[in-house]
């Protein structure tokens, strides 16, 4: 039996959130420090911005500490340079009993506000108590057709992750 969220201030997992409430978006500027020896956006700098946002993400959602359980399907469409703008997009996607499934979804935003995605990757964040243990969290409601369709395919994916580690992968 999993322990449930406590304290006033945080929601309880019989709440039911909206993906909306826990959508986040981080901005960075490309400087030199985050660039490779050959002149591009470093792989592992990407990949710290996503996990930082999937958490942050997954935090307003759950309403408490959460880890990084597994981070799959990251896949990267283009490079980036210096001075261009990163714009990282999380979201919740699907939420089991104490694991929430968030997409990120990486751009490279011009001048004009156009933005392209140079990324997209799905993690999946598990909330933890003060020893590490996992914790129930909210229920996610989605309503939209886009949402529902997350939804689905969310589901889809944790049950293939479950047979994955079943067969030791
Ligand atoms: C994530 C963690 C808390 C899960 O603990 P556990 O004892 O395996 O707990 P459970 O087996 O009950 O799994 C809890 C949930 O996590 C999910 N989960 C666990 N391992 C997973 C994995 N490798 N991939 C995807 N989901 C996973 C389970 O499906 C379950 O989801 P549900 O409750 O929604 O059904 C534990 O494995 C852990 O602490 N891992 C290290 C995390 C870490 O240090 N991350 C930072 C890396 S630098």
């Amino acid at each position: 039996m999993k322990k449930e969220i406590s304290g006033a201030s945080t929601p309880s997992y019989e709440e039911i959130r909206t993906v909306e409430m826990s959508e986040t978006e981080q901005v960075h500027l490309i400087t030199p420090s985050d660039l490779n020896s050959y002149g591009r956006l470093f792989g592992g700098r990407l990949m710290q911005w996503i996990d930082e946002v999937a958490g942050i993400a997954a935090i307003r959602h759950a309403g408490c500490p959460i880890t990084t359980a597994a981070v799959d399907n990251l896949q990267f469409k283009e490079g980036a340079g210096e001075g261009d703008l990163i714009v990282l997009r999380a979201w919740l996607t699907y939420v089991g009993n104490t694991s929430m499934e968030v997409r990120v979804d990486t751009y490279v935003e011009d001048m004009s506000g156009k933005r392209r995605v140079i990324n997209r990757a799905y993690l999946v964040e598990v909330a933890v108590d003060e020893d590490g243990q996992p914790l129930r969290v909210p229920r996610l409601k989605p309503h939209s057709p886009e949402q529902y369709a997350e939804w689905d395919n969310g589901l889809r994916r944790q049950q293939l992750r479950k047979e994955r580690r079943q067969e030791g992968y």
